[in-house]
């Protein structure tokens, strides 16, 4: 956003990590086209439908029922049984309830990870391209990013382990592994999170596990995960988050997965950041939890519809690099002879009625590149892309 310049001296007495944060890539884009009629918006991570009545009701209930008092720092204890009971289901594998911690979306998940772990001096390894909130927290911290650039291979996008191995610096405190990947849609095979916990082990680092998109991939099952493999001295921290699975985006309620003995840290940090989450919201998370596998399962299937009517668009158009994702809910793809995608993305909207994320918002990688959320009903998805692939064929 721009500054007038007599308030300048204002923003230049504010800590510099502070005022330096870069805004947001998509919202140049999302402000654009906000409010134009009938535009179909693919450019969020998010899908288009709202929390289902089950999860809502139960919310509803605890606020009218008068739960509205400050709560536990750490979650309600039933929502981190139901959290517990939720793994243990889901990854076979027993899981105790003192491992969760409930926070304000998976976002704050991250943010406590990193308050965590580093500050000015520490350096954070993400590959690259990436959500870009995993730059924006680290440096919130005063620590910096190193970026680890993967590629895109006739099979898709690809993480060369070595060039992760090979980044990391005696000032290296974390590795970010977000599998299934946003944008990229790159899922980690089990024996490559193996290798990287090993080495994580070795040189003593931290790992960040988000594992937020877990139950959307394509080729069956629950993607891997570092769940399968790790053990209680592991340094490992999950941030996970109820926004994807069970359409609860606005709610701003997630968790954080950690060794129990990071339990009273982990409530001061609570403690000091937000006081903790309304418990009326966690009433919903916990009926989320025990009634809601069967609606993640219709979300997951409208996932793979939608992605099969991205692909069956794409496929085609030879001026397209794309290769379907492996996981996630996005299709991130080059269009031949475009560079700049922010400006595309600005004409997509103009010109053909689409909000697309342009790739530069993803960082190193991302360039030349855009990102569709296909996580909605498969009629606005057909025609949505009916409109994407005429403009792009007008673009030769
Ligand atoms: C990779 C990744 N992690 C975490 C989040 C956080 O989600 P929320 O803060 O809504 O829980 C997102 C949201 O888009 C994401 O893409």
């Amino acid at each position: 956003m721009g500054t007038d310049t007599s308030s300048q001296h204002l923003l230049d007495s504010l800590r510099p990590s502070a005022a330096r944060l870069p805004e947001s890539g998509i919202v140049r884009v999302f402000n654009h086209g906000r409010t134009k009629p009938g535009l179909i918006p693919l450019w969020a991570g998010e899908g288009d439908l709202p929390t289902p009545p089950f999860i809502a009701e139960a919310a509803s209930a605890a606020l009218l029922g008068g739960e509205t008092f400050y709560t536990y720092q750490r979650g309600l204890p039933p929502l981190r049984e139901a959290l517990a009971a939720y793994h243990t289901r889901h990854y076979h594998r027993p899981f105790a309830p003192e491992t969760f911690f409930v926070t304000g979306g998976g976002m704050q998940a991250i943010q406590l990870a990193f308050q965590m772990t580093v500050g000015t001096g520490d350096e954070v390894i993400v590959p690259s391209p990436a959500w870009p909130n995993f730059r924006g927290a680290v440096e919130t911290t005063g620590a910096t990013i190193k970026p680890v650039t993967m590629s895109l291979g006739p099979t898709g996008w690809r993480l060369d382990l070595d060039r992760l191995f090979s980044a990391v610096t005696p000032r290296t405190r974390v590795l970010v592994i977000n599998s299934p990947a946003n944008p990229s849609g790159w899922v980690a095979s089990q024996s490559d999170l193996a290798a990287i916990l090993q080495f994580a082990r070795t040189h003593g680092l931290w790992i960040l596990a988000d594992e937020i998109y877990g139950r959307f991939h394509y080729q069956g099952g629950m993607a891997p995960s570092f769940q399968h493999l790790i053990t209680p001295d592991d340094r490992v921290l999950f941030a996970q988050t109820f926004s994807k699975n069970w359409a609860m985006t606005g709610w701003r309620i997630g968790w954080l997965q950690a060794p129990p003995a990071l339990g009273q840290v982990i409530e001061n940090l609570v403690q000091y950041n937000t006081s903790g989450v309304a418990s009326f919201m966690q009433r919903g998370a916990i009926a989320a939890l025990n009634e809601g596998d069967a609606f993640v399962e219709q979300m997951v299937a409208r996932a793979r519809d939608g992605l099969a009517i991205v692909s069956a668009a794409l496929q085609p158009l030879n001026t397209v690099r794309y290769v379907a994702p492996a996981g996630a809910f996005y299709a991130f793809f080059a269009i031949e002879g475009i560079g700049d995608t922010l400006q595309a993305a600005l004409r997509i909207v103009d010109e053909a009625n689409v909000g697309l994320a342009p790739g530069t918002a993803f960082g190193d990688g991302g360039e030349g590149t855009f990102r569709v959320c296909f996580l909605r009903a498969p009629g606005q998805m057909e025609e949505a892309m009916h409109r994407l692939s005429t403009w792009i064929a007008a673009q030769t």
